[in-house]
């Protein structure tokens, strides 16, 4: 049994400032603004323009900021694990790069991929650390660079995703009260059907095939993966509530990974919780796979209050799905 929590101490995100409005796709695939904000609750997403920037750097900036706001030296983080599906190459590890850009000299730092869900499967990874006792500042970094790998002639899915990138600072905290308190996380593997990138990898090395046929772009039967993501997202955040002995009215506030304001919302239901209690952003960012709930926490921090309950949850690629409950521990 470990006598540490880990605690969120320091919460920062980034989003680039080109914006990708829903009038510019209906100008791009055959979709309009009535199409994509009834179906999903998305009006614009960012967009990463700059040439020579891409995934490390937008993290970089979000672990700058993590920084000065405690500040502390990178010098002094521990480790950084970058849950990401678009790094800035296959190896070495985007993680790798941001500490490079961040100044972190004595972390070491790897990737982690889970797609939507890679926010809280790293985020518990960086939690044990933490429990340890032997690790004392982790960073845990969601970051993608969406606008990388989509296919922007393709209506299924040019219309959800955008870029950004979030990430948390986790300390050690004596108070068992405050923390990370429990996560459940779960993958189905049979979920490569319905959602992948076919080539790039050892299957589909990259070829002029390849290529011209757009395999290196997201494949997604979005129908299907909103069946599974409605039930199992909805399932998994019960779920935790009921392991913890928590209501929806104990919740301060629910913090959904960004996909689709129609699942937000059926989570929501199902687990009881009040609608002002949501952490709602698709609107102005879209989905930025292990972006999402990072930016939230950030863009909330200053209403979030000491002993808040957090229940944060998660669906995505892989599948992969999950809960987190925390309490904010400043
Ligand atoms: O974060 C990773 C996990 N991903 C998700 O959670 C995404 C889950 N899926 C979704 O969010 C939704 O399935 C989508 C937003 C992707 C699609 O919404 P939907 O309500 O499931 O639409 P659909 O795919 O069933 O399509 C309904 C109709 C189809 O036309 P027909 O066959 O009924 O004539 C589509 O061709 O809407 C058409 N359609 C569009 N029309 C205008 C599909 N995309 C578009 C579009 N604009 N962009």
């Amino acid at each position: 049994m470990y006598t540490l929590r880990a605690s969120i101490t320091s919460v920062a995100a980034y989003v680039p400032p080109h914006k990708l409005t829903n009038a510019m796709l209906e100008n791009m695939v055959d979709t309009s603004d009535e199409w994509i904000v009834s179906r999903t609750g998305i009006h614009e997403r960012r967009i990463l323009k700059e040439k020579n920037l891409a995934t490390s750097d937008m993290g970089a900036e979000a672990v700058n900021e993590i920084l000065v706001k405690r500040g502390i030296k990178g010098s002094e983080i521990d480790l950084l694990i970058c849950a990401t599906v678009t790094p800035d190459m296959p190896f070495p590890a985007t993680a790798n790069l941001i500490c490079h850009k961040s100044g972190l000299i004595n972390a070491f730092s790897y990737d982690l991929g889970a797609a939507c869900s890679g926010f809280l499967f790293a985020l518990e990874t960086g939690r044990r650390f933490v429990e340890s006792g032997q690790y004392k500042k982790v960073i845990v970094v969601g970051a993608d660079t969406m606008s990388s790998i989509i296919d922007y002639s393709d209506r299924n899915t040019c219309i959800i995703f955008g870029d950004g990138a979030g990430a948390v600072l986790l300390e050690p905290s004596e108070d068992q009260s405050l923390g990370i308190q429990d996560s459940i996380l779960k993958t189905d593997g049979s979920g490569v059907e319905y959602l992948r990138q076919k080539a790039g990898g050892s299957l589909q090395p990259a070829s002029k095939e390849t290529v011209d046929k757009k395999m290196h772009c997201v494949y997604q039967e979005g129908k299907h993966v909103f069946k599974f993501a409605v039930s199992n997202m909805a399932s998994v955040c019960s779920e935790i509530l009921e392991n913890n002995n928590l209501s929806g009215d104990d919740v301060d506030w629910l913090v959904p990974h960004q996909a689709n304001l129609r699942i937000i919302e059926a989570t929501r239901k199902r687990a009881n919780i009040a609608p002002e209690k949501v952490m709602i952003n698709i609107h102005k960012y879209g989905n930025t796979t292990a972006g999402t709930i990072p930016i939230c926490l950030a863009e909330w921090e200053s209403k979030l209050k000491k002993g808040d309950k957090l229940i944060l949850t998660s669906f995505g690629g892989g599948f992969t799905w999950g809960s987190t409950y925390l309490v904010w521990a400043y």
